[in-house]
């Protein structure tokens, strides 16, 4: 990891008089080059204006590569589609986290590890209770998962590596305790312990939906199809929440208060919320005519004037088909035939939605596909997940990224606080008058 040589330079020229400027150009194993623009402000006084990190790489990173043109995607160089059809969970945890596929005898372990750290501490359920039992699930877990740091004193220092891993594992172990802790109280059920003999994704299925009234038993096409929701899901570059984490994280703050930070983010509907506002745009759509009245809500969504978004459409680097859509309509034919539900209104309505956009120059002029979002709270729909709750189980999935990422910040021996600069725009200096000559 580090930067590799520079591979060659560009001069920066002005018209202000201000010196000419070289400045290197790195290029990766593949993807952009990029210009390393750090001495740009000490030695010209000026900086760089990219708002919205369009133009930007934040850091150097080994973990998950994405062609956008290609609709490609990469964890530590393996093929998103390979991985979600010939490993489970945690050997993609193994990998993302130790930058290897697991063998069998890593993998026997690693599965202990995690299974044995997944029961939480037994006060956290008293923390739970402060709840209103209508909160959202995500206003919940951005609860938990900060509490977690008032729970494990014990693995809070980010640059003691030891602590680094246990914290890991201990996130990756108990998000879904947390998740189905945070379901099941808004259900007014009572929670249900892990038990080490299920599964990872077996047992978040039974403390979802077990209860004490009777035996679970565990749907295994279910269960693959929801473990390869959380591959899908696992990481993704520098996106909204990962660029949240590693800039939480870079103040020395600890491991779970960043992942904290994350999962608020990912809350929002322009980023892990849309799944919930995709499932929720369908409902919408099928409760105002249905198929026969897309056109409609595709004029919405093209005119300007009013906010609408195709939800679960467009994405800031793929302009290709995201292939963890493609992925996730694949998952959501195994899982409604398998529960006999293959007519799915919702379903139909999807397909016949994207089919649309698909054909329609306002999204092909754009490059806007379907993204992972749009078919995922169709099958967790259809798993039994409830809507409020996708992006928890999003972020679920999405913590060994974080945590990856995160790690890989820390390792980083040139590695600072990250502070970003700005244009000031705002009035120059000015005195306070007394009140009464305001
Ligand atoms: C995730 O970054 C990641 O990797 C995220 C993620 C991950 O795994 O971490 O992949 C997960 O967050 C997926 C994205 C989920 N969000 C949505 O599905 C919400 C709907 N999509 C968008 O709001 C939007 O596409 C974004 C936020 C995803 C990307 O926005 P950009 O890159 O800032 O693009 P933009 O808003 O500048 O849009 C470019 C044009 C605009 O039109 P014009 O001004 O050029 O006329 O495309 C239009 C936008 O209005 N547009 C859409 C649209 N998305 C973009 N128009 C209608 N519906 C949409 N969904």
């Amino acid at each position: 990891m580090g930067l590799p040589q520079p591979s060659d330079k560009a001069t920066l020229s002005f018209d202000d008089g201000t010196p000419p400027l070289e400045i290197p150009i790195y290029r990766g194993t593949v993807g952009p080059d990029v210009l390393d623009i750090r001495a740009l402000y000490s030695k010209t006084g000026k900086f760089t204006y990219d708002p919205g990190f369009l133009s930007t790489a934040s850091c150097n990173s080994t973990i998950t590569y994405i062609d956008g043109d290609k609709g490609e995607l990469l964890y530590r160089g393996y093929p998103i589609e390979q991985l979600a059809t010939r490993c489970d969970f945690l050997e993609v945890c193994h990998l993302l986290l130790f930058g290897e596929l697991p063998d069998e005898k890593q993998k026997a372990d690693f599965v202990k590890r995690v299974t044995n750290h997944t029961m939480v501490h037994e006060q956290m359920q008293f923390f739970l209770r402060g709840f209103r039992r209508d909160a959202h699930p995500m206003a919940v877990m951005t609860g938990l998962v900060g509490a977690m740091s008032a729970f494990y004193p014990d693995s809070m220092n980010l640059n003691d590596p030891w602590q680094r891993e246990v914290s890991a594992i201990r996130l990756i172990a108990k998000l879904p305790t947390l998740t189905a802790m945070a379901y099941k109280y808004t259900v007014g059920q009572p929670l249900i312990y892990p038990r080490n003999d299920l599964s990872y994704t077996g047992n978040f299925m039974r403390m979802m939906f077990a209860v004490p009234a009777e035996e679970y038993k565990v749907n295994d096409v279910l269960v693959r199809a929801l473990d390869r929701i959380f591959i899908l899901h696992a990481d993704h570059e520098q996106n909204a929440s990962t660029s949240t984490v590693r800039l939480c994280a870079s103040s020395g703050t600890n491991p779970f208060a960043a992942i904290a930070a994350g999962v608020a983010c990912l809350w929002g509907p322009a980023h892990g919320g849309a799944n919930e506002a995709a499932l929720n745009m369908l409902y919408d759509i099928q409760k105002n005519g249905g198929v026969e009245r897309i056109g409609e809500f595709i004029a919405k969504v093209k005119d300007k004037n009013s906010s609408v978004r195709l939800m679960g459409f467009g994405h800031r680097v793929y302009k290709n088909y995201d292939p963890r859509a493609k992925l996730m309509r694949e998952t959501c034919h195994e899982v409604l035939g398998e529960l006999g539900l293959q007519d799915d209104p919702l379903f139909k309505l999807a397909m016949a939605l994207e089919k649309i956009a698909l054909e329609d120059d306002y999204f092909v002029s754009r490059k806007l596909y379907p993204n992972v979002d749009f078919y995922s709270g169709i099958v967790q729909k259809a798993i039994g997940i409830p809507v409020p709750l996708f992006t928890a189980v999003f972020a679920l999935a999405r913590t060994v990224g974080w945590i990856a990422q995160l790690n890989e910040m820390i390792a980083d021996p040139e590695y600072k606080i990250g502070r970003p600069r700005q244009l000031y725009v705002g009035s120059t200096q000015r005195d306070v008058k007394p009140i009464g000559q305001r």
